[in-house]
């Protein structure tokens, strides 16, 4: 890099940190000078409760479970665990189909089993977050059944019911996420109800506002039970076009031999923006968070999930990140894309409908070395990182191998194209014992054999895990305040395999740099000439190591050094 273009991105981000201070007195419940929020000094930690720790031994996670491991989480560094829906369902999607918002499923225990949990979590600095399915219920809702039941019932406009088109014929051309119609006839009153998901999951009509009511009392409704805030649920799909026009066909065939379409008229319409400043402004009065799943196809619709007055999302996460290839051209260029953007940017790498990140990058060879190059970058990027579980201990994905194996409907339905979603919710691996650990009874889902070289207890003891990596480097982003509070600057930015940058916060300063090639790098930051040296060391792999200005780099190795004023 040239030294000219040094001296000028450090201005910029002492300006930019000075304006950031500026605005910092009046921000109310800031946790520093920044005017930062909780959550955005938090590590975030998704559990799927169904795979987390089953305490009663019945082959399913539970509440209880999570209890007992929260020790575990603080250790780790966790400060926030966003829970996967726990409430009662008939678990035709595992949960997203939600029979009662305000309650527990006695598979994962109950009412005072949560009281518990936020109780004992809290005592820990660990906040939970529920998951919140917006876009629709399950069919056996006390909802729905009434909805159902006849034209004139009391709920039958908190769904989307129309007429066919003819005598068999849906309304229109719309085709579920899950495959097929997005319409299903209902015989007790002739008419096609809307799901974008599953049947088992109708759509709420967002349009009526006692559906609004009922669902922002919802959330007040575990606010007061203690909940920090959610993650809401396929937020992108919340309405749809009242005149339903079809969807324009475009080329190809979905895993399900359905035609594709482009989305037009039942995604991201813009009244999901009235909703979710709705939610908000819930949200605000008890110090909340939202947290979106928002599938963005580029950073501009990103954008406007945080609302144009901040008044939406504070967390829409960017899973965009999640489609990147393991490249450091094309991770710089979305990081800095997203950097200034303006919003504060959240991270994710897996989630519990995505393949881990360990064997979508690994090579099968070096995974463990791709696993803390990951870690080393969104744990330390500007922004929230939302972990997955099994991720700190380079958990892998493993899909089943026989269609009679598959519990993710979506992977009956799609094999073998679509194998569903099993491979990623497979038990937490605790320790070399049967089941690892997780159950005495056979799991719901088989343990992967991964489970003796990776698991919790064992990599606990070898300071080389990817376990002890993810600890060390959770454990700098909570003390550095260049990692929590400072400013990200691009280094080095033609290098086609190191990707590296500084976080800056006033005369502190993080430098990051991470080999996502399989050869050994050497790189010169020239960082000398601009009042900087590189230094102490804070984190790396074994044979990555800096000599005054210059960084060696094994491969897939990691250099993250503390630099000290010249
Ligand atoms: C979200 C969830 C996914 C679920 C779907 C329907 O995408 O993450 O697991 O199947 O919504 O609720």
């Amino acid at each position: 890099m040239k030294p000219r273009f040094v001296f000028a991105v450090m201005v910029a981000a002492f300006v930019c940190a000075s304006l950031l201070s500026s605005s910092a007195q009046t921000s109310p419940n800031a946790v520093d000078a920044e005017g930062h929020q909780w959550w955005q000094h938090a590590v975030f930690y998704e559990i799927y409760p169904r795979s987390f720790a089953d305490s009663n031994n019945d082959g399913i996670g539970d509440l209880k479970g999570i209890t007992s491991k929260l020790d575990y989480l603080r250790d780790l560094g966790v400060d926030a665990v966003w829970i996967t829906p726990c409430f009662p369902s008939p678990q035709v999607d595992f949960g997203y189909d939600v029979s009662d918002y305000e309650n527990i499923d006695p598979m994962y225990g109950t009412l005072a089993d949560f009281d518990t949990l936020a109780s004992e979590a809290k005592k820990r600095n660990i906040r939970i977050i529920l998951d919140f399915v917006v876009n629709h219920s399950s069919d056996q809702h006390k909802w729905f059944i009434d909805s159902r039941s006849s034209k004139t019932a009391e709920h039958r406009d908190w769904y989307i019911w129309r007429d066919g088109k003819g005598p068999g014929q849906p309304p229109n051309n719309w085709v579920s996420e899950f495959g097929g119609s997005a319409w299903k006839f209902d015989p007790t009153t002739n008419q096609f109800y809307y799901h974008f998901f599953y049947a088992e999951q109708p759509d709420l009509n967002w349009r009526n506002p006692a559906v609004k009511d009922a669902m922002l009392d919802v959330t007040r409704w575990w606010y007061h039970r203690g909940v920090a805030g959610f993650r809401l649920d396929a937020v992108d799909t919340l309405f749809e076009d009242p005149g339903l026009h079809d969807n324009p066909v475009v080329p190809g065939k979905n895993a399900y031999g359905d035609p594709l379409q482009e989305r037009k008229y039942n995604t991201k319409l813009p009244e999901v923006h009235d909703v979710l400043r709705g939610l908000r402004q819930v949200a605000d009065g008890s110090g909340a968070v939202l947290i979106g799943e928002t599938w963005t196809k580029d950073i501009s619709e990103l954008r406007q999930y945080y609302g144009d007055h901040s008044d939406e999302l504070q967390m829409p996460m960017d899973l965009m990140f999640t489609k990147l290839r393991f490249s450091a051209p094309e991770f710089r260029q979305h990081i800095a894309a997203v950097d200034v953007a303006g919003g504060w940017p959240v991270y994710v790498i897996s989630n519990h409908d995505i393949v881990r990140s360990y064997d979508r990058y690994g090579d099968g060879q070096h995974n463990d070395q791709i696993a803390r190059v990951m870690a080393a970058l969104y744990l330390t990027l500007r922004g929230t990182p939302i972990m997955y579980y099994g991720e700190e201990i380079g958990m892998k994905t493993t899909p089943p191998t026989r269609k009679e194996d598959v519990k993710d409907p979506i992977g009956k339905r799609g094999w073998p194209k679509e194998k569903g979603r099993d491979g990623e919710r497979t038990p937490m691996q605790w320790d070399r014992s049967e089941n690892a650990g997780f159950s005495k009874a056979t799991p719901w889902l088989p343990v992967p054999p991964t489970y003796k070289t990776h698991n919790v207890a064992d990599e606990l003891k070898d300071k080389n895990s990817v376990l002890e990596f993810y600890k060390r480097v959770l454990s700098l982003r909570h003390t550095s305040r260049a990692l929590l509070d400072g400013s990200y600057i691009a280094l080095n930015e033609n290098d086609p395999n190191v990707l590296s940058y500084l976080r800056i916060y006033k005369d502190q300063a993080v430098l990051v740099a991470l080999n996502m090639s399989g050869s050994t790098q050497k790189v010169d930051f020239e960082l000398s000439h601009h009042g900087f040296s590189s230094s102490k060391a804070l984190a790396s792999t074994p044979k990555s190591s800096a000599h005054g200005d210059a960084v060696t780099l094994e491969p897939f190795g990691v250099f993250i050094g503390e630099l000290s004023k010249k």
